[in-house]
């Protein structure tokens, strides 16, 4: 059984799918591995790497795609791609079915297997394996990062000789996996943090890493069984306004990391919000591409309104491709271990297993 990696569109995704290390890791499983030529080149990995542990390094993207049973990607195959994937290929990434719909049905239709490792169940098993949760991680390191790159103050308390410089004020708004990064990565740079979630089962968390949680009161829980958010409702999104006001006073930074899965990010911050804020604040939008937890952002754009820079979020990932792919790379490695049967030498779709049946895209 082959599995191989083709270059993704390089001008739009610098991760890959498919490291030395994971490589390695592949082969180990008693696989064969090929990649094109050039295949991580942008990111100083030349191809020696590959083929010195045994990749086979193949002329041309089609050829790999002609010759592979297992194909690993970080997002949607194109096309032209898909044209030549061999029947009955089965295909492992980042596939986004709701925005690529045609290339999905398209991908069905060849009776290729798409696997999305997006819909992979939350579960203690599939952890090692959670995309979503190693990007997100990274998201929440990189958003304080950012934001202290664009803030015009120092970060951490300092008594000089010269004055006492405070330290800066970091707001949070969701709590989940970004979330908990950024408050761990603000307090190692010496910010002050606090944070708000619709969880209550997050307040301990946030506190736990040193942060403060603003809580809105409510009656109902708003978790679901899978762990996620629920929407909240007219009543709670006037209560959380009425915390915000007083937050966004006094913070100078603050992040937005809420989300509903399979819902538009939801609006948190309005126009009349953004605006209480001290002129030198940054409101960084993790959600943008997802609509934006705040007024004036848009993705991939930095807007100012009164002084207050509004930073939307694009790509995010491609500032730090090596480590997002070096654990996109483990996540991959995980998700063949446990599809690939090595009594049978061949994988195997076994639909009784929540992690396989719930990732592979099917018709409709
Ligand atoms: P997550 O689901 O782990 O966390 C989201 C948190 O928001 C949850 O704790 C949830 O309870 C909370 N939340 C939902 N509605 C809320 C509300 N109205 N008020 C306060 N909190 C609320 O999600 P994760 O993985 O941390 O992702 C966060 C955001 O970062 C998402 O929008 C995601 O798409 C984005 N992201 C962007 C990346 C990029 O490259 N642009 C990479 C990774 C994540």
């Amino acid at each position: 059984m082959i599995v191989g990696s083709i270059k993704e569109n390089t001008s739009l995704e610098k991760r890959i799918s498919l490291t030395p290390d994971s490589a390695k890791s592949i082969i180990g499983l008693g696989l064969k591995v090929c990649v094109e030529k050039g295949y991580a080149l942008h990111l100083g990995i030349n191809d020696k790497e590959y083929s010195d542990i045994g990749v086979e390094i193949k002329s041309s993207s089609k050829e790999v795609l002609n010759s592979s049973d297992l194909i690993i990607k970080v997002n949607c195959p194109l096309d032209e791609e898909i044209k030549i994937l061999k029947d009955n290929t089965i295909l492992i990434g980042m596939l986004n079915p709701s925005k690529n719909i045609n290339q999905i049905n398209k991908i069905i239709d060849k009776k290729i297997k798409p696997f999305s490792l997006e819909f992979l169940p939350r579960i203690t098993r599939a952890q090692s394996m959670d995309v979503l949760s190693s990007q997100s991680n990274l998201a929440g390191y990189r958003a304080v990062v950012d934001c202290v790159a664009e803030f015009e103050k120092a970060v951490p308390m300092m008594m000089t000789a010269a004055g006492t410089v405070p330290a800066a004020k970091v707001l949070v708004i969701g709590a989940g996996v970004a979330g908990l990064q950024a408050i761990a990565t603000a307090k190692r740079l010496g910010a002050i943090v606090s944070a708000t979630d619709v969880r209550t089962a997050s307040k301990e968390q946030v506190e736990s890493l040193g942060g403060k949680f603003l809580t809105v009161e409510q009656n109902e829980d708003m978790e679901t069984a899978g762990g996620y958010a629920k929407e909240v409702s007219d009543e709670y999104k006037k209560k959380q306004a009425e915390m915000m006001k007083e937050a966004l006073k006094k913070n100078d930074i603050v992040i937005c990391t809420a989300l509903i899965p399979g819902k538009p990010a939801p609006r948190i911050l309005t126009e009349d919000l953004v605006k209480l804020m001290k002129p030198g604040s940054i409101v960084y939008d993790l959600a943008a591409e997802q609509g934006g937890n705040s007024a004036f952002s848009e993705s991939g754009k930095i807007n100012s309104v009164n002084g207050i820079k509004i930073i939307g979020v694009k790509n995010l990932m491609n500032s730090l491709p090596l480590t997002a792919s070096s654990l996109y790379a483990k996540n991959l490695f995980s998700f063949v271990r446990n599809l690939y049967s090595k009594e049978r030498g061949d994988f195997n779709i076994n639909l009784e297993d929540e992690i396989i049946d719930k990732s592979l895209i099917k018709k409709n």
